[in-house]
């Protein structure tokens, strides 16, 4: 999987990915992360990306131009998505992290401050992605959301840590949150490990882990059981 970031702020996505699983995940080569800023495309002489809006109003908006020519020239692969983060996109969900999890490429573009030139949506054509009601300053947290998610779905990307088939909201769940962990030592506090977890019968393990996972739904999410 290939992402390609455009963001003012390179060092944000770059710096994030050298952490962790990410960094993992790009030194084994299950995906690569490159960034790509439209203030090293803009023609103006004090290198400038955003201006005033026409119509007055508070904030500064992103040009056309370098956002355009930032695109143009990020290497394009036949399977791929474009996709703008913005508050008024569709909100980002699990069914979609997978969906997304199958193409080759993808293209993330990174608002920030008061918002792009319409411009650019209309010409460029972007999916447009949120990832939840509320406004961040810019694209950049919300696509190293999508980078994160979108890369569990890849099999050998967890490796050796587990799959994520057993996540909230994935297929292995059937949508549902997730059951309830527990690790040594099997009696901290006054608090126990379940019995049954102990016993090693999987059939039994399995069942308790289903009907933990539906009450908790049940009891946190019930939008989710419809
Ligand atoms: N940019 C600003 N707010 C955002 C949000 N909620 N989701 C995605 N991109 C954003």
């Amino acid at each position: 999987m290939i992402y390609d970031v455009i963001t003012l702020f390179p060092e944000l996505i770059q710096d994030y990915c050298s952490y962790s699983i990410t960094k993992r995940g790009i030194d084994e080569g299950i995906i690569s992360v490159n960034t790509h800023n439209p203030r090293d495309y803009t023609l103006d002489k004090h290198k400038k990306v955003d201006d005033t809006p026409y119509g007055g109003g508070d904030g500064m908006v992103l040009m056309c131009q370098p956002v355009f020519d930032c695109y143009e020239a990020v290497e394009k692969k036949e399977n791929r998505e474009f996709i703008m983060l913005s508050p008024q996109g569709e909100t980002f969900n699990q069914k979609i992290s997978e969906e997304l999890s199958k193409k080759e490429q993808i293209i993330l573009l990174c608002g920030h401050y008061e918002g792009f030139d319409e411009r650019i949506r209309l010409g460029l054509n972007p999916r447009e992605i949120s990832i939840g009601d509320y406004v961040l300053t810019g694209g950049e947290i919300a696509s190293l959301v999508l980078i994160d998610s979108i890369s569990r779905n890849i099999p050998e990307y967890l490796g050796k840590i587990g799959s994520c088939h057993n996540d909230s909201f994935s297929i292995g769940l059937n949508g549902l949150l997730e059951y309830p962990h527990y690790t040594k030592p099997r009696e901290y506090k006054g608090m126990k490990v379940p019995e049954v977890l102990l016993n090693g019968n999987h059939k039994e393990i399995e069942k308790f882990r289903k009907e933990e996972s539906l009450k908790r739904t049940q009891k946190r999410r019930p939008d989710l059981l419809n």
